[in-house]
């Protein structure tokens, strides 16, 4: 592919992080289904793995990784984080709101972590960042999760509440994501998989759960703008980019389910409710009789197969709803970072593509800029661009994010 590739005057270049992955001293329904699940994690790590990436992680074996504990500290730390983010050039910056420090019980918010999300805002506008505000990256206060979660209706009325306060505190915020991946990755794990909390395999539930958060992205989106006149709304979608393997026709009718209800139910659901599309993508998935058969001869530490070509698939299907295209996530586990420099080049390639063709792509934003925990995979999966020590919680830039750095100070590829 060529050379001297130009984005758009104007395009946001950044990376993502969420509030339970990386701030640390978290209370809320994760850190309690930690300490319940640390050990049954460990235990199962020798079987969930493949030999080369035991050796690659072993601290999987150790109960303590699955425990999110200080974290990066980023909590304390977002200063000289922020620090880093603009010197490697970085212009936006995703982060999420945890609902569960500023509202720990009901009704009750907390105006000094309220103020800390301020003073977040004000960090990177005084970095020249512009900020995209996720509200909800996956956790609850455990009062909400004490009653059911997303599975009882009334939580859709608290997060409500919550909104109303967050987006009137930050009303110089213009980029507002309500919910990261609610349906795809959240309501699929945490109610129909049973991977993530509550682990309450349910079919009910998990349609219930759907219908709230559909509720909730609807109402959020008109608060918002009630708050902030010139807010932009959307979320972060989950999306993969399905092939039919062999070109079967049965595979293809899989494909089609597949898009519908994976890339495309949540949007369509809650169409119109929407200002931009946030679009995250990791990985694509060749479908064979409902298996998956990628060839993995190119894959991340955690075995997900590289394709940099399906970004363009996604981003060409998502063009027909002619709305601005953010890229939310993009990614990967790369613990001695041999991959992440051609992993971001290639996927930029793609999406350069897309945009010459139309498709109106407004910025790329990295997932991460630290190694994070990685929700039940603990700590041992390494997405950032800076290397976390957390023993001393000394950050280190990486290679790759020097080169990330370049194709922003070019504004392309050259
Ligand atoms: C989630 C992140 C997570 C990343 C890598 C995304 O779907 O939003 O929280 O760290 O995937 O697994």
């Amino acid at each position: 592919m060529e050379n001297n590739l130009k984005f758009p005057k104007g395009f946001y270049w950044g990376v993502a992080t969420s509030s339970h992955q990386v701030e640390g001293d978290n209370h809320n329904d994760w850190t309690e289904w930690e300490k319940k699940n640390a050990d049954r994690l460990a235990k199962e790590a020798k079987n969930k793995w493949q030999k080369w990436q035991q050796e690659k992680f072993p601290e999987m074996f150790d109960p303590q990784n699955y425990i999110s504990g200080r974290a990066c500290d980023h909590y304390n730390k977002f200063e000289e984080d922020f620090d880093i983010a603009k010197q490697l050039g970085h212009n936006a910056h995703r982060f999420s709101i945890e609902w569960s420090r500023v509202e720990p019980e009901e009704g009750k918010f907390n105006g000094k972590e309220i103020e800390h999300y301020r003073e977040v805002v004000k960090a990177l506008r005084e970095r020249g960042i512009e900020p995209f505000v996720t509200l909800w990256h996956w956790t609850l206060p455990l009062w909400i999760s004490e009653r059911g979660g997303w599975a009882n209706k009334d939580t859709v009325e608290h997060f409500l509440k919550y909104v109303f306060k967050i987006t009137h505190a930050l009303n110089d915020v213009k980029f507002w994501i309500t919910l990261n991946e609610p349906d795809d990755i959240y309501a699929f794990d945490a109610y129909f998989v049973g991977r993530f909390p509550p682990q309450k395999k349910s079919l009910i539930k998990t349609i219930r759960v759907l219908n709230n958060l559909i509720k909730a992205h609807k109402k959020s989106y008109k608060i918002i703008h009630q708050n902030n006149s010139s807010a932009i709304v959307g979320f972060a979608n989950n999306v993969i980019n399905f092939e039919a393997y062999k070109n079967r026709f049965l595979n293809k009718i899989m494909k089609i389910f597949a898009d519908y209800f994976w890339n495309f139910w949540f949007f369509k659901k809650t169409f119109g409710y929407h200002d931009f599309i946030g679009c995250s993508y990791y990985h694509h998935n060749r479908i064979n009789f409902g298996y998956k058969k990628n060839e993995n001869k190119n894959i991340s530490d955690i075995g997900w197969e590289i394709c940099s070509e399906g970004i363009y698939h996604v981003l060409k299907d998502l063009k027909k709803y002619n709305l601005p295209i953010y890229i939310t996530e993009n990614g990967i586990a790369d613990v001695k970072d041999e991959k992440r420099a051609d992993f971001i080049k290639e996927h930029l390639r793609w999406i350069h593509k897309a945009i010459s063709e139309g498709t109106d792509v407004r910025g790329y934003i990295h997932w991460s800029l630290l190694d994070n925990f990685e929700w039940d995979k603990g700590f041992g999966p390494r997405f950032g661009l800076v290397e976390m020590d957390y023993q001393t919680m000394e950050r280190k830039i990486r290679p790759s994010a020097l080169e990330y750095k370049k194709i922003i100070e070019n504004n392309g590829i050259i």
